[in-house]
């Protein structure tokens, strides 16, 4: 299949990134990388993904064996046999092992991963709604995101994007939380990767302006109300004064 090999051999010219995680707790690593596919040898943990445009476009579930689609609609518009991507993680597993040696097991600095947590839609209350953990700068790409809800964790309702290649070989992994904003609810994106000394917490809870109090309300009331009285009273008083011919205020002039 052409776009096999493209993948494949294309991207094995564009990138190759060997790894070797330093750190006496950690299993030895590398990562061969192949645009968004890579392979490596932290267990099972490989990735073949056919991207577009900085887009998955599809993944192959290694374990399952079969294609998962991006988006349900683009199943209709082609197929992808999944054993394809399991003859390319093949190959690529025997050449992490070729790749490993030609680089003399360089070790590579685990990076620390940016993460930012934002809503999809502007937040109102109970309006169902999806809270956004972009994980960036992610390498090599071993990482867990979960999600806190008040603290407790949270699965209902969560789903991720597989690892999206970067330019720089570093990933981009994105998790969604669907939720319903609610003021007493607060969320935490909780991230776990080699390059954090300890799990990274990215808060966020839903910015609601503070409803106007019962008695504020009543005083500004009450207040434009007095104002208002003020200003018929003088206006009449005013009015009154004017028709009256040579009225009082005409009496109080200079002459
Ligand atoms: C490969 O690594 C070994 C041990 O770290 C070192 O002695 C050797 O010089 C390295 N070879 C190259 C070509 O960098
Ligand atoms: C991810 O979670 C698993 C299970 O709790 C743990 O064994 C693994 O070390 C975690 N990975 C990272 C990168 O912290």
């Amino acid at each position: 299949m052409t776009l096999n090999r493209a993948l494949i051999w294309g991207a094995l010219a564009l990138t190759t990134v060997l790894s070797r995680c330093g750190g006496e707790d950690i299993v030895a690593d590398h990562v061969g990388a192949y645009g968004g596919s890579f392979s490596q040898s932290y267990g099972p943990s490989g990735q073949y993904t056919f991207e577009f445009d900085g887009n998955e476009i599809f993944h192959v579930d290694l374990k399952k064996e079969e294609t998962v689609w991006r988006l349900p609609g683009l199943s209709e518009f082609g197929s992808y046999d999944p054993q394809g991507g399991l003859r390319n993680m093949a190959v690529a597993n025997q050449n992490l092992d070729f790749l490993i040696k030609l680089s003399n097991s360089t070790a590579a600095i685990n990076e620390v991963p940016e993460v930012t947590v934002f809503p999809k839609a502007p937040v109102e209350l109970s309006q169902p709604n999806t809270l956004i953990c972009a994980v960036d700068n992610i390498f090599p790409p071993v990482i867990n995101i979960s999600w806190l809800s008040n603290g407790h964790s949270v699965t209902q309702g969560v789903s991720e994007t597989s690892f999206l290649s970067k330019r720089d070989h570093s990933f981009l992994k994105i998790s969604y939380l669907t939720f319903l904003p609610s003021v007493d609810d607060v969320y935490d994106c909780k991230v776990e990767h080699w390059g954090l000394d300890q799990p990274l917490l990215k808060h966020w809870e839903p910015e609601i302006p503070a409803p106007m109090s019962e008695l504020t309300e009543t005083v500004v009331c009450a207040l434009g109300l007095a104002v208002g009285l003020v200003g018929i009273v003088t206006g009449t008083v005013f009015i009154i004064q004017g028709l009256r011919p040579g009225g009082a205020s005409r009496n109080q002039g200079p002459l």
